[in-house]
């Protein structure tokens, strides 16, 4: 198939570890990679900057006309352009990630973002992850994997991420955020936290990032 372009898609909860483990594939597939998080991080970053409350959904989905984001794989990971200025440190800050969560509960701005998501199947390939990427975006993806790990675990690794950024947040604060979002993320009506069917699961609670990252391109290599 001349044009077939392959998909696999990386679900799971804060801090699971699909972030990392989908940069690290990408890299090593040499295929493009969605960070559908960062969108929404994005969105709530621009809602931030202009006032616009969260409730305000079609304003925010209006913020999505002309948005071009990319992610750029280097040494240091993952560097996220809006409109080609770096967003990665603004994005990455706690209130983001707890906005994001609240705009992604409204249907207009996951429509307006699904088309943006879905422009980035592109050759040779994609890697994407998210809550969504198998079930909602890309149900047509060839592997689709969900990749868990317990609260505490996901915590500590949050908590390392952010003090090596210079950011610090209490572990207990930290836990009960990663908490609530999960709560939010996984009983939503629209596009819930929930594995695709037919998708690998994997904990990674007990296993180091590349002893994860042999498991989920055993996976790949499997099928592709
Ligand atoms: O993955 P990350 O923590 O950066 O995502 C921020 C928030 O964006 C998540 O808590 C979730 O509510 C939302 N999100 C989503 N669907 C996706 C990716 C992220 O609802 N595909």
């Amino acid at each position: 198939m001349a044009n077939y372009i392959p998909i696999v898609t990386i679900d799971g909860p804060t801090c699971s570890g699909k972030g990392t483990i989908s940069r690290l594939l990408a890299r090593d597939l040499d295929w493009n990679l969605l960070d559908s998080g960062a969108l929404y991080r994005i969105l709530a970053l621009r809602a931030k900057e202009n006032s616009i409350l969260p409730d305000d959904y079609e304003s925010i989905s209006y913020l999505t006309k002309g948005l071009n984001a990319r992610f750029i794989l280097d040494r240091e990971g993952e560097c996220v352009l809006l409109n080609n200025q770096d967003v990665t440190s603004k994005i990455r800050q706690e209130d983001c990630g707890i906005l994001a969560s609240k705009l992604a509960q409204f249907k207009e701005v996951r429509e307006a973002l699904h088309v943006i998501q879905r422009s980035f199947i592109l050759p040779p390939g994609l890697v994407a992850d998210g809550r969504d990427m198998g079930t909602i975006v890309f149900p047509e993806a060839l592997i689709k994997i969900f990749l868990e790990a317990n609260t505490e675990v996901r915590a500590v690794r949050r908590h390392k991420q952010l003090k090596e950024k210079g950011i610090n947040v209490s572990l207990p604060d930290l836990s009960r955020e990663i908490s609530e979002r999960d709560i939010a993320d996984r009983n939503r009506s629209l596009s819930p936290l929930k594995p695709a069917d037919g998708s690998y699961y994997l904990d990674s609670s007990d296993l180091t990032v590349s002893q994860t990252l042999e498991k989920v391109k055993e996976f790949v290599e499997n099928i592709i």
